[in-house]
Order: structure tokens, then sequence, then C-alpha cells
């Protein structure tokens, strides 16, 4: 699948369907044609926050139990696994399964990585062994959590409680960021620990009582030049999409110790930039806040946060909402 071959009004429809309630009411994916359209666009888009975020995951030094089995549930075209297999090394694993209440969604995902991944046991995760009590090593989800009803969610939450490590990457909208952060509690409660991006292991900030307007996300780089393609240009017109802004939120558990060292904090959203300022969401073990940053308090972190922050680590101290002391991490 390319531009030249993509077929447009698949996307406007698959376009209709994530927009209703229609992706609520089973297999939504009609034929192979839909997935290499999907994959090519949306797929790929979706593709960016994963290596967004997987990036993260390496500056925090975190790396998947060694041979293990990747389990993405949701699988759609199958993009999110196939990005932790590419970004982690396919050696690193044993086995890549995928699981989608579609069949075509299984089948074209299998296809892909086994193309990519020749050398990789590639499978479909079989009903009794996916109902079965093991562990699941890795279990990637993304972009499923609006799509779930009761059933699938109990499901969902059945296979958490099995997994040694969950990455999980959502939109990042205040309904399902929020969402996601409900999930997070959940997963505190089956003895996995949070990776990332929240700087503590304790009760969300966001969710906290007053706090209904924020929400936990962040933003990842398209690629560059992206502008200059006139198919990617074709597609964020035709869907609609601003193709520069990529919000997501994101969730990383694991149940080996290994917590984030104490005193550190994370940036949700971007900052807003004034004259000689700037102002900032905080997230830390004390809850979230705004704080302001003093230009001439910090010149450097002042100026790398017009690039933009994303969902990094840092280290400082503020008082009265104001940042007093920074020190890089
Ligand atoms: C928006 S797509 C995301 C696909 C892929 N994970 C990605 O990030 O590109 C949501 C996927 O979840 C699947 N899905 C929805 N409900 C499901 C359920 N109850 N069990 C398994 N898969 C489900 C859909 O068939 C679809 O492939």
């Amino acid at each position: 699948m390319n531009w030249a071959s993509l077929d447009w009004e698949v996307l406007d429809r698959l376009r209709q369907t994530f927009l209703s309630e229609a992706k609520t009411a089973g297999p939504y994916w009609h034929t192979v044609t839909d997935l290499g359209c999907y994959n090519l666009t949306y797929g790929e888009r979706i593709g960016w926050k994963w290596d967004a975020m997987l990036a993260e995951l390496k500056r925090r030094n975190w790396t998947p139990p060694a041979g293990a089995t990747v389990l993405d549930w949701g699988c759609g075209s199958g993009i999110a696994g196939r990005r932790v297999l590419e970004f982690f090394g396919p050696a690193n694993f044993t086995r890549l399964l995928v699981h989608d209440h579609s069949e075509l969604a299984m089948d074209f995902s299998e296809h892909v990585a086994r193309r990519q991944f020749p050398a990789l046991a590639v499978g479909r995760a079989e009903p009794l062994s996916f109902r079965a009590e093991g562990p699941i090593d890795v279990l990637v989800l993304s972009h499923v959590l609006n799509e779930l009803d009761e059933t699938a969610r109990a499901e969902l939450a059945g296979l958490c409680i099995r997994a040694r490590a969950v990455l999980w990457v959502e939109p990042g909208t205040h309904e399902v960021s929020r969402a996601l952060g409900g999930w997070r509690e959940k997963m505190r409660a089956v003895g996995l620990n949070v990776v990332a991006p929240c700087p503590h292991q304790g009760a969300c900030g966001v969710l906290a009582a007053g706090n209904g307007r924020h929400w936990c996300h962040f933003f990842a780089a398209p690629p560059a030049n992206l502008l200059a393609d006139s198919g990617w240009v074709k597609f964020g017109q035709r869907a609609g999409i601003d193709l520069r802004s990529l919000p997501y939120s994101f969730l990383v558990f694991d149940r080996r110790p290994g917590a984030t060292p104490p005193g550190r904090s994370c940036i949700l959203g971007e900052p807003r930039h004034y004259k000689g300022y700037a102002k900032i969401f905080n997230c830390d073990a004390g809850g979230v806040a705004e704080l302001m940053l003093q230009k001439r308090d910090a010149p450097e972190l002042f100026k790398q946060l017009k690039h933009g922050a994303g969902p990094g680590l840092r280290r400082w101290k503020h008082a009265a909402g104001r940042i007093a002391a920074t020190d890089p991490v």
C-alpha cells in the first residue's frame, strides 16, 4: 500500500466509524484494504506516538524482560507490537502474538510482522492459551480504550493481572487520558509499578478532587518535512487532522521493582511562554499544580522548553507556585 494505491473512501468511512458509536458495535474492518489504508495513515501516526513513548522508556533505562513474548491486544494493523519489536530489536523477544476481535486484523498483523521479522515466531493468541492462567510477558495496548464494552474491559483487566509489563498508548484527549488514569489505579492495585510517565508511585494527582479540567498528555513530534509530503497533506485535510500536533497519553507498568528516584517531576502538556517567564503544569509526588518558571532563574531550561517539554523527568524545587531551583536530571 502506498499513497497512489490508497483508497481514500475507505479512510473516510473509517474516520466516520472512529467518530461515531459504530466503533463499539463489533469488528469494523471489512477488507484487508481497510487495514492497509489504516496502517499507512492513522496507524503510522500512532507509530510516531509509540516512537516518542519508547524513546522515553529508553531514557528511563527500561528494557523488556529477556526473551519476552509480546501480546498486542486489539492489534488492528499491528503497528504497536511491531514498533516495540523494532525499537528493542526482534532478537530480544521470543514471540509476537496478536489478538483482535477482527479475524482480518489478526491476519493482516501476522502477515506484516512475519514479513518484517522473518526470524521471529509470530502468531495469534489462541483462545485457549489466551484464557489460560499463565503470565503474559509484555502486554501491548494501543488506541483501544474507547472501543471497549464492559465485557471487553473485564477481559482486559484479566490480562493485566497476568501481565509482567504493560505498554499502553492512547490518544491525548481529555476523556481518554482520564479514563487511562483510572486504569493506572487498577494496575497499582494488582501489583504493577508505574514506570512512566508518572514520576511517583502514589495516587494520580490529575484524578484528585478539583482537577477535573486537567489531563495527563504529551506531544510527540511528527517526522520533519511531513508537510512537504503531498500524500500526508491530503490525508490531513481529508481527515480534518492538524498533522503538526500529535497529542498522546501513555502508561507503562512493570512488576519488577525499579521505582523512579524520589524528587522527580514531569511536565504535563506543553509549557506556555510569556515575556520573561513560562507556565508549566507540573506533576510530582505532591500532586499536580501550575508552576511559573522565570527566565532569569533558569535561562537554559527556559530556552529548552521553547521547543516543547515531552514526558522526561525533571528535578526542581518549587514553592508558592514558582520553580525556585532546577537541577538537570
Ligand atoms: C483504533 S483500532 C487501534 C488498532 C491498533 N491497536 C493501533 O493502535 O493502531 C482499535 C482496535 O481494537 C480492536 N477491538 C475493539 N474492541 C475489541 C475487543 N473487544 N477485543 C479485541 N479487539 C478489539 C478493533 O477491532 C481495532 O482493531
